[in-house]
């Protein structure tokens, strides 16, 4: 590998405004040669957002030939992320793939087999795990101010609307709906707050004029660790929209000596039930005895945390890689139980038998 890491970018879309960034603040260690985009229109978006020297194809098996690509960032639609991490580690190239990692766990498998076969790493872009405020209310839980924890509430509202044809509204291309598109988010987070889901029970809703998937999801979780979760997306509102909105995302978490919560837009903030944790008033004030107070929180992005850790990574420095394609592959699991549990009207106990995309549409 060459002294910086020379990356190729496999999909030159929307969320590649989030990633672009990430890379340019890691400027003294990667480097993004080539961005493979079949839409024309979206080239100049890349040249303005990565420099008029990247390279710019049209589909991502050409930068999986360039000898100069050490390694791959996967930002493509979720039908391909399985078909192309594939051909990128057969190809011997490391990868970052953004969320969702799959459209299910069987996908995820033959992700995860093929890198292992390869001798390559697969890291899983779940930018929520390594930003700033999202990872104060981690510190939070592991401190144990809260006590023991017995319920979660994780929330994800957004107004998502795709043009027809766009892949966003298949339930091939998505990999089902809005939960394991997005609610994936929250999943993610909740088993990296609080650990494994033993089991789930779900109830969707679906707008057809809007997508094929679901548009609206509700799912009750019961944790490994006894605790219950409410997670529950909404796709089609705009109530964090101005002053006096709602929010985007919120994460909420009770535990017998304390509780917590992260609101985007406004912060991570914690409140203690009581005295009786010595080192939790030091930290976060008496004041926090009487009403919520922030907690000291990075002020950085997921995406941008990300990136420079899987750079780190990939140029053998020390990295808090919390993504492992291994790691995630429990986080695709829990969505897709969320919609065993829908079709059968049951509760649907974790681990599910992996099965493959009954339509795959590549
Ligand atoms: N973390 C977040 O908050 C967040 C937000 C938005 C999207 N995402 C994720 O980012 C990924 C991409 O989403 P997006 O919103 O950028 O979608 P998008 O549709 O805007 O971009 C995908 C791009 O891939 C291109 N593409 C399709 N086939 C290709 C091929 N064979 N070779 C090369 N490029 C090809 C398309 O032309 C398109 O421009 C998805 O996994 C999505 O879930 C994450």
């Amino acid at each position: 590998m060459a002294d910086k890491v020379r990356v190729g970018i496999l999909g030159g879309g929307g969320i590649l405004g989030a990633h672009a960034p990430g890379f340019l603040k890691a400027a003294d260690r990667c480097t993004v040669v080539a961005v493979a985009e079949p839409d024309e229109s979206r080239h100049a978006r890349v040249r303005q957002l990565l420099g008029e020297e990247v390279r710019l194809c049209r589909d991502y098996r050409e930068v999986l030939e360039m000898p100069d690509v050490d390694a791959v960032d996967i930002i493509l639609p979720h039908f391909i992320h399985m078909p192309a991490t594939i051909a990128a580690a057969e190809a011997g190239k490391p990868v970052l793939v953004e969320k969702v990692m799959a459209r299910n766990v069987w996908e995820c498998d033959r992700m995860i087999e093929a890198c292992e076969k390869a001798g390559v790493s697969l890291t899983v872009c779940h930018d929520r795990r390594y930003h700033g405020q999202w990872m104060a209310l981690k510190e939070v839980v592991d401190s144990g101010a809260l006590g023991e924890v017995f319920y979660w509430k994780l929330e994800h509202n957004q107004n998502v609307l795709f043009p027809e044809g766009s892949w966003v509204r298949t339930r091939d291309g998505i990999g089902g709906g809005a939960i394991m598109s997005c609610l994936t988010h929250q999943i993610d987070s909740l088993r990296y707050y609080g650990g494994e889901v033993k089991s789930v029970t779900c109830m969707t809703q679906v707008l057809p004029e809007r997508m094929e998937g679901e548009t609206v999801g509700v799912i009750a979780a019961r944790m490994a660790s006894g605790a219950l979760a409410q997670l529950s997306i909404n796709w089609f509102t705009r109530s964090h929209r101005a002053d006096q909105g709602l929010w985007y995302e919120l994460v909420h978490v009770c535990g017998t000596r304390g509780e917590a919560y992260y609101q985007s837009g406004k912060g991570t903030f914690v409140l203690l039930h009581d005295d009786s944790n010595a080192a939790a008033i030091e930290r976060y004030g008496r004041a926090a005895l009487e009403g919520f107070v922030p907690v000291p929180s990075g002020e950085w992005t997921g995406h941008e945390r990300c990136i420079l850790e899987w750079v780190k990574h990939l140029r053998g420095e020390e990295a808090r890689i919390l993504t492992s394609g291994r790691e995630v592959r429990g986080t695709v699991e829990v969505a897709e139980a969320a919609y065993l549990a829908e079709e059968t009207g049951q509760t649907v106990t974790l681990p599910i038998e992996p099965r493959p995309w009954p339509a795959a549409s590549q």
